[in-house]
């Protein structure tokens, strides 16, 4: 029986070597042997934005992504984001906003709308809904996480009002 082969990634910043089949998603590889559950899985087809990481700090979709296609590079998931202690402030204006329901899409608007404010600091609202437009949420909060991350950029700008 043929061994997968293995190769290395960098995830959250500590580099890690994987044995995966060609078929194996980074999602599933993330998921299912380095345990970081924060990408969801949702659709499988790359359309929901649930699964969503930052490859090379690029908001990317896990669940279509072959894993060894990505051997060498810089994963970040929301594990990576933040810590328990201190969050990073698109999780903080989340949790000021109240803008989950069910929270199963989060993960991905957290790490989307993180790659947005990295790039852009100050967005217009309808930059942050382009931006999050691919990003669907089936409770509804469209209106909450939009406010989130106004927050989020206000406060990285030092004008915090949470
Ligand atoms: S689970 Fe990846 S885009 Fe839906
Ligand atoms: S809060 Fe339920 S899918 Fe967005």
């Amino acid at each position: 029986m043929n061994r997968p082969p293995r190769f290395d990634l960098t995830v959250n910043g500590r580099r890690v070597e994987l044995a995966a089949s060609r078929e194996a998603t980074l999602l599933h590889v993330l998921r299912n042997d380095l345990g970081l559950n924060g990408p969801k899985y949702g659709c499988g087809l790359g359309q929901c934005g649930a699964c969503t990481v930052w490859v090379d700090g690029v908001a990317a979709r896990a669940c279509v992504i072959p894993a060894q296609g990505v051997a060498g590079r810089e994963i970040t998931t929301l594990e990576g984001l933040g810590s328990r202690e201190c969050w990073h402030p698109v999780q903080q204006g989340f949790e000021d906003a109240q803008a989950a329901q069910c929270g199963y899409c989060l993960n991905g608007m957290v790490m989307q709308a993180a790659a947005l404010l990295a790039r852009e600091p100050n967005p217009s609202e309808a930059r942050i809904r382009s931006e999050l437009s691919g990003n669907l949420c089936r409770c509804g909060t469209h209106v909450e996480i939009v406010a989130a991350v106004q927050r989020a950029a206000l406060a990285m700008a030092g004008g915090a009002d949470s």
